[in-house]
């Protein structure tokens, strides 16, 4: 009361009165303009629900198969790659319990080749659920950046998966005698530590929960609009490598027998001598060849175009933007990385397992990456949990190696904008027409003259 009590209210009668005392024309003048707002408003919002576009432009065949007969799937595509940035399904009761007995029709998954292999209904449905086929999807923050968090939940929201979160801590506060093995100086690296510390935990619950597969995530982590798309070809290509037997449904949509999938990495090797590649050609999510930022040796890529994502089995990686493991993995790296002596970054160490292939660690990667790591706009400091990342003020975020990048159309993807999604690159994103032809190859440089007529 008091300061607005003089103010007079627009709904007052002075107000109405003066308005009828105005001329006919006036009020026509009126009438018309208050039309041709209203049509105006129509057609914005006309346009608005217009939001096929641009999956034409991120899908391009995602989907679809090499197999002439087979369906083209356009409408399909549609539907799936909006489930990709809405909802998630919901929760679905055990596997055992409940084996579909007809898969959604709409539901149609990457095949190899001309047909040779395709996922079954069942892990393409397990692809689609909340923990994005895994037993779970974890988060590692530290408690005190509960900006990289906020962050997170939107994107993972946008994509429609869940996690639980993996609280990290300062290398500062794990005590000496916690390390594994013996260092020989006070460790002096708050981050290697802390990080390290950080992974042992997502491994100590993957195993505590008994978990048969979980997949783990560094919170500044960023992925393409067209994930779940992505993560279907990631499923068909590790049960490729890893030979499953054609009528068999592993328990897992990733396949059966892995350790660690390295999805989201800044640098990564096949191993030595293994020729066996899974091949994804005409991709429009693959980063463009000069955009690709990575800190490490990484995969031959000359047998192929420049729109060509691979996977392998993998002697490592480097950084751990995000990686799954299966159980036997996790309880492996409890005993390696902790319970034996190690002392080094986790990279290093999961590095180390996977080429040394001690107790059989097997590892597949993916390259390019299909998740990276997001730098946000604001203070540069901001970027890592420890020390200071620089004085510099970041006008505009950007993520390495991610295409259409989840964060950077993060309010597009809110407003279900999906024609707005805009490619971090768009003067070399090409504009591919036609599917993604995936294949199976034993020989990196085939000799075309052995070919038998
Ligand atoms: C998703 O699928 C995986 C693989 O079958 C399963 O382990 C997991 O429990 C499922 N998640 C949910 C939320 O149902
Ligand atoms: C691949 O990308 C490079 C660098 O942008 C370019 O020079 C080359 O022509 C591209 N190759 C093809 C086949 O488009």
């Amino acid at each position: 009361m008091g300061a607005f009590d003089d103010i007079e209210s627009p709904r007052s009668p002075t107000i109405y009165s003066s308005m009828l005392g105005r001329g006919l024309g006036e009020a026509r003048r009126r009438i018309v303009l208050i039309c041709l707002i209203a049509f105006f408003l129509i057609l914005t919002l006309v346009a608005f629900r217009r939001q096929d576009t641009i999956k034409d432009v991120v899908s391009k065949g995602l989907h679809r198969t090499t197999d002439a007969t087979a369906p083209v799937a356009t409408s399909d595509t549609k539907t799936d790659l909006k489930e990709d940035v809405s909802k998630p399904d919901p929760p679905k009761s055990e596997k055992t319990q409940t084996k579909p007995s007809t898969p959604p029709t709409s539901m149609k998954g990457p095949m190899l080749g001309n047909g040779e292999r395709s996922l079954a209904p069942e892990s393409l449905q397990d692809i689609h659920n909340s923990s994005l086929g895994f037993g779970k999807v974890f988060v590692l923050n530290v408690p005190a950046r509960s900006d990289k968090l906020d962050a997170m939940k939107l994107t993972s929201s946008l994509t429609g998966f869940d996690f639980d979160i993996i609280e990290g801590i300062n290398g500062k506060d794990v005590p000496k005698k916690a390390l594994s093995g013996v260092w020989k100086e006070s460790p002096g690296q708050g981050g290697i530590i802390g990080c390290w510390r950080g992974h042992m935990e997502f491994a100590g619950e993957v195993a505590r929960r008994q978990l048969a597969t979980a997949i783990v995530m560094e919170d500044d982590a960023d992925w393409d609009v067209s994930f779940r798309s992505q993560l279907e070809y990631i499923a068909l290509g590790s049960q490729t490598l890893l030979n499953t037997p054609k009528d068999t449904v592993p328990d897992s949509p990733y396949g059966d027998g892995w350790d660690l999938i390295w999805l989201g990495h800044c640098a990564s090797q096949p191993d030595d001598g293994d020729n066996r590649r899974f091949v994804m050609k005409n991709d429009p999510t693959v980063t463009p060849l000069r955009h690709r930022t990575n800190y490490g040796g990484t995969p031959d890529m000359s047998p192929y175009d420049n729109s060509t994502r691979i996977m392998y089995f993998s002697k490592g990686s480097t950084c751990t933007y995000s990686y799954a493991l299966s159980l036997h993995g996790a309880r492996k790296m409890l005993k390696w990385l902790s319970m034996d002596i190690y002392s080094g970054p986790i990279d290093f160490g999961l590095h180390d397992m996977c080429s040394k292939k001690e107790r059989g660690f097997k590892c597949l990667g993916v390259f390019p990456q299909i998740i990276a790591d997001h730098k946000p706009a604001g203070a540069g400091n901001k970027d890592t949990d420890i020390g200071n990342g620089g004085d510099q003020i970041r006008k505009k975020g950007f993520s390495y190696n991610i295409v259409h990048s989840t964060r950077m159309n993060a309010d597009v993807l809110t407003d279900g904008q999906m024609d707005k999604v805009t490619s971090q690159w768009p003067d070399e994103t090409p504009n591919l027409k036609g599917p993604i032809i995936t294949e199976f190859t034993n020989d990196l440089h085939p000799n075309t003259d052995d070919k038998m007529p």
